[in-house]
């Protein structure tokens, strides 16, 4: 079964429709920014206020002070003109205590009710802002109020009864002004601080946004990661971690591509690869008709091996990915394996590789013949090479030794050579696919499929450290038995 179009290619999750945006931040900023001024210039505008009451106040009762000392020094002031200085200093009636006595100096006109009292002496900063709006806002023009103030010579205080009328339009000409002021003030800080963050903060994060979409657009094309600025604040750091995010992910991206399009090539080969496979099969089957005793020797292995071959080929096209099946295991007996790797690799035993088996009598392996096939050749072939990239070659020297033996319900496996060793780089990127080949013309294939294919027996393949040359451990657990067949050896016993 060959890899339909829907297996590689998962569906994608519908694009979700852009976010348009309603009340941008600019605007949020604008309004959040005059209304705070706004707050602040309320808060100043209420102590200011009453601060202005009391000093007018006090202006008015400073004037009575000294029209108190006139009329004390000569008390028999002619009533027009006790009007006249009352009438200066604005005021309808003034008097003042001294010792136990309270003394009314001079009056404009019949006492009538007084609403409130204001003792400038002792007045507290949330009474004289309370006390303040209800001149603004409750008392009317008619209204009466005594200001209590401090008095001359030796009195205990001097108080003045005045219409809260003039007091009020003092204030609110000053309210107008302080109005006016803080108008001009918000507008020109909430200018200025809407274009500091403008530029600051809205300005880039536009710059960012903009980026991400035009980069979504094609994630592989480098030209659209984001360009550094040099800012080293937060959004410099943000704008850092989206290129190095966007790079990664472009990266990746380049490498699936690359691997996808390396999956369908091998597709390809594999397929034609199979056919002509196919017809060498055809050719061997009529060698080994040849009546000549080395053909009739070599023929079935020939024919083996390309049968081998047909079948990985097969196998490799109906997964059609770069999973391997699940091992097909039974007892394989290790010597005849190692006996096939020897020969697969043409290492006679004249050759210039000296070649060592040393296995336990009858040991068999709980595997998969052909993976277990593989994986050998590619350790030995590996080995091979090694020991060729090295001249001048003696056998005596020159090795490669295979043992084999049973601990319990493992196999041991290694394969040693008297080679260079490894290389810090191959050894950086040990059983990483396409990572640690260092040979020309290597793929770097062929420890990764080892150690796929070792797994999926449950093993492990390790690279034994403080050895000449290179040594592979390879580790193959027996399948666990399910416990009623024990039950049922037991039984048997
Ligand atoms: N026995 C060894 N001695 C020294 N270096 C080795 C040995 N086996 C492997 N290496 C190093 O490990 C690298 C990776 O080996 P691997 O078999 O994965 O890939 P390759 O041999 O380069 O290519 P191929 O996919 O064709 O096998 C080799 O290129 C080599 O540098
Ligand atoms: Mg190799």
């Amino acid at each position: 079964m060959e890899p339909t179009h829907d297996d590689l290619n998962p569906p994608a999750a519908a694009p979700a429709a852009p976010l348009r945006i309603r009340f941008g931040l600019s605007a949020k900023l604008l309004v959040l920014t005059v209304l705070f001024v706004m707050l602040a210039g309320g808060c100043i505008y209420a102590w200011s206020i009453a601060q202005f009451r009391l000093t007018w106040l006090a202006n008015k009762l400073s004037a009575a002070h000294t029209a108190a000392l006139a009329f004390d020094a000569a008390p028999e002031v002619p009533d027009e003109l006790s009007r006249q200085i009352l009438d200066s200093i604005g005021a309808r009636a003034l008097a003042m205590k001294m010792g136990q006595q309270r003394r009314l100096l001079a009056t404009t006109e019949p006492p009538s009710e007084v609403l409130q009292e204001v003792d400038i002496r002792d007045m507290r900063p949330l009474r004289a802002i309370t006390e303040a709006f209800r001149t603004l806002l409750v008392a009317t023009d008619g209204d009466l109020l005594r200001a209590v103030g401090p008095a001359p010579v030796g009195g205990q205080f001097v108080e003045i009864v005045i219409a809260e009328g003039p007091l009020r339009s003092a204030m609110l000409a000053y309210s107008r002004t302080v109005m006016l002021l803080s108008l001009v003030i918000s507008a020109i800080t909430a200018a200025l601080v809407y274009f500091a963050l403008h530029y600051l903060f809205v300005r880039p994060l536009r710059r960012i946004t903009a980026n991400m979409i035009s980069f979504r657009d094609d994630p592989e094309d480098q030209a659209r990661i984001l360009a550094l600025t040099s800012r080293r604040d937060e959004i410099g750091l943000v704008e850092h971690e989206l290129a190095e995010m966007q790079r990664d992910l472009t990266n990746t991206l380049r490498e699936k591509t690359r691997l996808a399009k390396l999956g369908l090539a091998v597709s390809k080969i594999n397929h034609d690869l199979r056919n002509l496979l196919a017809s060498a099969q055809l050719f061997s089957d009529r060698l080994a008709r040849l009546p000549d005793p080395q053909v009739q020797r070599f023929a079935p292995k020939l024919m083996r091996a390309l049968e081998r071959a047909i079948a990985f080929c097969q196998s490799t096209l109906s997964y059609g990915r770069a999973q391997e099946p699940p091992p097909d295991r039974r007892p394989v007996a290790l010597m005849e394996l190692v006996e096939d790797v020897r020969e697969t690799l043409g290492l006679q035993p004249d050759s210039r590789i000296g070649w060592i088996t040393s296995v336990e009598r009858g040991l068999t392996v709980d595997a998969d013949l052909d993976q277990l096939l593989r994986v050998l050749i590619n350790l030995a072939r590996n080995a091979t090479q090694a020991l060729e990239s090295r001249a001048p070659n003696d056998p005596a020297r020159d090795q490669i030794r295979i043992t084999g033996r049973r601990e319990g319900a493992v196999v041991l496996i290694e394969i040693a050579d008297t080679g260079p060793g490894f290389s810090d780089q191959a050894r950086a990127h040990l059983f990483e696919a396409f990572q640690g080949s260092t040979r020309s013309g290597g793929a770097g294939l062929g420890l990764a499929i080892a150690n796929e294919l070792i797994h999926a027996h449950g093993g492990e393949i390790t690279l034994v450290d403080g050895t000449i040359g290179a040594t592979f451990r390879l580790k193959i657990p027996d399948r666990p038995i399910p416990l009623h067949e024990r039950r049922g050896e037991r039984a048997h016993a």
